[in-house]
């Protein structure tokens, strides 16, 4: 990969993972990051690291990316509202579709020779086919934040070709792993620390996902970049297959050596989570594995492994 890199939503969860991969290959890179979301502790093990310098600022802020720019010759995107659930249209609008427009606009303007963008497999709504290849069609997403990221890609496709700007789009499963600080896992994990006895699960517990390991998504994401050969092209990145989420919560108690947990399902909108939730989601993988990538777990393990990471990371901090 050409450095420096420009990592935008750096001290995040999947954005710190990505940083020390890149910071292990010896990659110069400037972390661009408002603090949102993202923690100092994510990166703070990096500290005094003269590869590294981070930038607290907004990607909503011409100037601030224009600037944190300057001398980079790859942009890894990240940096957005990546709440899925029921949020401000307008926040997903502003962090996720302007905030790229400007980055993009920094882009072409600085003449960078890559940008890799962080979408979502909610890209896809409701998709009727699965696994779910990249070319399937329509794509509806049924949330703001799926709406956000396929507007995202549709910008980076029209700056691939009228600019010359060479874009790939990762669209990811559910990741999990250490420093993740949302989503089924992290919220299962948390809840039975503090009641080991009963589990209130969103939805009817027969949603179907796939979970992907933080490193195979790590992993993915440098794949795509180095077998960039311009125009614009998007990767699904997700394990080989889905599982419930009465399988999820197993998995976790499992993983906490808890039995007998009640579980207490919430309902929701037709067994969903929360409206603007996709309900079966299985990407098909196969266009990345031409690459030579291969998840290392599939969605059962990946789950087990964070639960027992989260765990760890909350009893550190005493939660
Ligand atoms: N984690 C997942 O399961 C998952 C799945 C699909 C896609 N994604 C996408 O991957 C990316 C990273 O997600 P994550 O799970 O690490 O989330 P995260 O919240 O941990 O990371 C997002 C980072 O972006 C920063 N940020 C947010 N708005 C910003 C702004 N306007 N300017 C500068 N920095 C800003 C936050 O402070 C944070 O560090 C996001 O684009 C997300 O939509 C994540």
């Amino acid at each position: 990969m050409e450095g420096p890199v420009l990592l935008t939503g750096g001290a995040g969860f999947l954005g710190s993972h990505i940083l020390d991969r890149l910071l292990k290959q010896q990659v110069e890179t400037v972390v661009l990051d408002n603090f949102s979301s993202g923690q100092q502790a994510n990166i703070a093990h990096h500290r005094g690291n003269r590869l590294l310098k981070i930038v607290e600022g907004d990607i909503r802020d011409r100037e601030a990316v224009n600037k944190a720019l300057q001398g980079c010759r790859t942009i890894i995107h990240l940096a957005a509202n990546p709440e899925v659930r029921m949020g401000d249209p307008e926040e997903h609008l502003e962090h996720n579709i302007r905030g790229t427009l400007n980055i993009l606009e920094a882009a072409r303007r600085h003449d960078i020779p890559l940008i890799a963008f962080a979408s979502s497999s909610t890209v896809y709504g409701e998709a009727k086919t699965l696994p779910t290849p990249e070319d399937y069609s329509p794509m509806k997403p049924i949330s703001t934040y799926g709406a956000s990221k396929l507007a995202c890609e549709a910008l980076l496709s029209a700056y691939a070709q009228t600019y010359n700007l060479p874009a790939v789009a990762l669209r990811y499963a559910n990741i999990v792993g250490r420093r993740a600080r949302r989503g089924v896992v992290y919220d299962f994990t948390r809840k039975l620390l503090v009641n080991p006895t009963r589990l209130e699960i969103l939805g009817d517990g027969t949603q179907k996902k796939s979970y992907i390991w933080v490193g195979d998504a790590v992993e993915a994401t440098l794949v795509s970049i180095e077998a960039s050969v311009g125009g614009f092209e998007a990767y699904n990145v997700g394990s080989i297959d889905a599982i419930t989420v009465r399988e999820v919560a197993d998995t976790v108690c499992e993983a906490l050596n808890l039995k007998g947990v009640e579980y207490v399902f919430m309902g929701g909108p037709g067994g969903r989570g929360w409206p603007g939730d996709v309900k079966f989601m299985h990407l098909d993988i196969s266009k990345l594995m031409t690459l030579g990538w291969r998840p290392r777990h599939n969605s059962r393990e990946a789950v087990a492994m964070a639960a027992r990471e989260v765990k760890n990371e909350l009893s550190k901090v005493g939660r």
